[in-house]
């Protein structure tokens, strides 16, 4: 392993790192704005939403993510015209995916929160509304945001598996690489580098957020 071959190629760690950190990011987005419907659906009572909701969750969840990538990409396209762009249909693949996981780390969220907060609002006469929007959400806010980080940073480890469609992203461009040079091993060792330097500040910055966020309940 030697970083002539790093600097020689470092373009292709580059790229491939900004396509990989992209993928997870809309990822994590959309997948929480999904989630977040899921979740709703899943605490309403009305029986058919929350059908819907949790039949979803559990297939997503009870199927390989390599499995969703390959009907993603060669299914969607042909149910609703869609470019057939690798990273696009990868990212929504990805984001439809999270979507499962961020319903249940915001169920699990607004559920921590104790059912003595709903009643002391409702009996001060507040709405359900609003008691959710401003004594509830608020308080589970505090769950959620580091669970939600958290999910940033799984998705940036397994987005690796989208370089199965050819989506360009750190993984695929390591792979390339191994390829290129004859190198079996120097590109997939700097890959798990980055790979790591990646996951591993961002858990110690997760950390401190969570410190944060988690100090106003001590005093
Ligand atoms: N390796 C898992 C699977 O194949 C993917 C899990 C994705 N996890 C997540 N939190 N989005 O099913």
């Amino acid at each position: 392993m030697d970083i002539e071959f790093f600097v020689e190629y470092y373009s292709y760690f580059l790229k491939g790192t900004g396509t990989t950190l992209l993928i997870s990011l809309f990822g994590v987005i959309f997948g929480s704005l999904v989630g977040i419907l899921l979740a709703l659906m899943k605490l309403s009572n009305n029986k058919f939403l929350k059908g819907i909701a949790t039949s979803y969750i559990e297939i997503v969840r009870g199927t390989p993510l390599i499995l969703q990538i390959f009907l993603v990409y060669h299914g969607l396209p042909k149910l609703i015209p869609l470019p057939s762009s690798r990273i696009f249909l990868g990212t929504i693949a990805v984001f439809l995916n999270s979507a499962a996981y961020v319903a249940e780390i915001i169920r699990a969220g607004i559920q921590s929160i104790d059912k003595g907060q709903m009643e002391a609002s409702r009996s001060l006469g507040m709405p359900q509304g609003m008691a959710m929007k401003y004594i509830i959400i608020p308080q589970a806010f505090k769950n959620i945001l580091p669970a939600l980080g958290n999910e940033f940073i799984v998705l940036i480890k397994e987005s690796a598996i989208i370089s199965v469609i050819g989506v360009q992203d750190l993984m695929y461009n390591a792979d390339t690489l191994r390829g290129i040079t004859y190198r079996p091993f120097a590109p997939l060792i700097y890959a798990g580098i980055i790979y790591f330097i990646i996951t591993f500040s961002l858990s110690k910055l997760l950390g401190i957020l969570e410190r944060r966020l988690g100090a106003s309940d001590k005093s």
